[in-house]
């Protein structure tokens, strides 16, 4: 008999306190930090929901693994065993360790890109669009016209968008596009993910073109249970096999380990190419460190290698699908609008639609982000017009970014069902007194990268 509640496939041996604050605390808290989530101390968070990015728990096995790392300079054993437990799931042949997700793009983009060149991804991430611009190449972002419609029921909104792709060829010509990028799940894109029939169309006109195709594979075994879910063909298919056959179509890929790979710390390159794998192994020892570890620790090779088994885990996905899940339906039953259907690690909210009173140069995100903070200590992230828009050097105007949204993140095994349920809480009375939200305006900010230190002030 199966039973309808979801429960989390695991036991907690050990717990991290949680400090309660009071709302006039927190109030005071978020002021003093300029109204900025990045400036508050994780310590005055109750649910920190900033990213999903090594803020997962790992399993008493991984903890094991840590404790029979080696730390041998060269040829650790740790080093085969996250190289044979990644290629038992990917099939890629070249393995480079590096000490996160970043560290792997700029070794690819470095060893693959010449200024000129155009690299299409469905969206391109910022560190992923900054190390592809830094070679002076241009990070083109091909999403699906689907992503556009927020609520509508489309479930695969990661998608790349194939004409796109196919005119981008036809503009640019193969020789000025080194190789082709698919980010599952699409995380710029609101977590959604890729289908299998858009990864081989994408694939054929790679071929066609003798074009190479890596996928930013961060989240990979997460889309792979999206598929299984909402792809008919592969509605018995092992995730496994999903994961492999998205590989197959693959020459290489980026990951950021810290996030389907559960550790909190690490990431590889891999390749099927000798020759590129020997260039991006040169520039590895130069940065990162020798072959066989990289940017890593041999403990964290463990980790990662431990890790990345528990990630094809049905039952963990199972469970961690539903709790995504779980998180969008209750707040779009409470009629908070949200990009729709849920992705696999976070629910993003359209701060448009929840707050349509406050302009996108006022900063609806960080309104929502803030008061999510005061009422509840929740913390979440704004991407919208503090993270991707600009101010206007001649006029000194705010001009707005593409979107605007709030992403609510979710640690992997780190919160249980009642901490969701109390978000659901939290961001439903945000909700329901949203008129009172008030705009915000920049009263400082750096030249780059503004969200992370920006300060702000409310809009009487
Ligand atoms: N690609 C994607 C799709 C990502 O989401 C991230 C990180 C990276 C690459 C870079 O990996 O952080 O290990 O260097 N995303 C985090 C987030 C930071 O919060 O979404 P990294």
């Amino acid at each position: 008999m199966a039973f309808k509640t979801i429960i989390e496939p695991f036991r907690i041996k050990s717990v991290e306190q949680i400090k309660m604050t009071t709302e006039q605390q927190r109030r005071r808290m978020i002021e003093a930090a300029g109204y900025n989530i990045f400036e508050l101390r994780s310590e005055d968070v109750i649910i920190d929901l900033l990213t999903d990015s090594g803020t997962g728990a790992m399993s008493s096995n991984q903890w094991g693994g840590i404790m029979r790392g080696d730390e041998s300079y060269a040829g650790s054993p740790s080093f085969f065993h996250f190289r044979d437990s990644v290629t038992d799931i990917m099939g890629f042949e070249h393995l480079i360790p590096t000490h996160q997700g970043r560290a792997a793009e700029r070794i690819l983009f470095s060893v693959m890109c010449t200024p000129g060149d155009v690299v299409p991804n469905n969206s391109h991430f910022d560190t992923t669009r900054a190390n592809c611009e830094f070679t002076g190449a241009m990070a083109l972002d091909l999403p699906s016209p689907e992503l556009a419609n927020m609520g509508s029921d489309y479930p695969f909104k990661g998608d790349m968008d194939v004409d796109g792709l196919k005119a981008a060829f036809a503009e640019h010509g193969a020789q000025r596009i080194p190789l082709v990028m698919l980010t599952v799940t699409n995380n710029s894109g609101g977590g959604q993910p890729v289908s299998m029939a858009n990864v081989r169309a994408v694939a054929e006109v790679c071929r066609a073109n003798g074009t190479p195709l890596y996928l930013d594979a961060c989240r990979i075994t997460e889309n792979a249970y999206l598929i299984k879910q909402r792809e008919p063909e592969f509605a018995t298919t092992t995730v496994r096999r999903i994961v492999r056959e998205m590989c197959d179509l693959a020459d290489g890929c980026t990951m950021s380990a810290k996030k389907d790979a559960i550790v909190n710390i690490g990431g590889f390159l891999a390749t099927r190419d000798p020759e590129v794998a020997q260039k991006q192994r040169e520039l590895l020892i130069l940065t990162e460190g020798f072959v066989t570890y990289g940017g890593l620790a041999g403990r964290d090779l463990e980790a990662l290698a431990i890790g990345m088994q528990e990630a094809v885990d049905e039952d963990y996905l199972n469970y961690r699908i539903a709790s995504t899940r779980y998180l969008g339906q209750h707040l779009r039953d409470a009629g908070i609008p949200i990009m729709w259907p849920p992705g696999g690690h976070a629910i993003y909210l359209d701060a448009r639609g929840f707050a349509p009173h406050i302009e996108p140069t006022r900063f609806p995100g960080v309104s929502i982000a803030a008061a999510t903070y005061i009422a509840g200590g929740v913390r979440a992230c704004e991407i919208g017009s503090l993270m991707f828009g600009h101010r206007d050097e001649e006029t000194g105007e705010e001009v707005a970014g593409p979107r605007e949204l709030v992403r609510l993140a979710i640690p992997r095994r780190t919160y249980t069902q009642s901490h969701i349920e109390y978000v659901v809480e939290v961001v439903t009375q945000v909700f329901e007194e949203r008129e009172r939200l008030p705009g915000y305006r920049i009263v400082e900010q750096p030249p780059f990268l503004r969200h992370f230190s920006a300060r702000l002030a409310q809009i009487a």
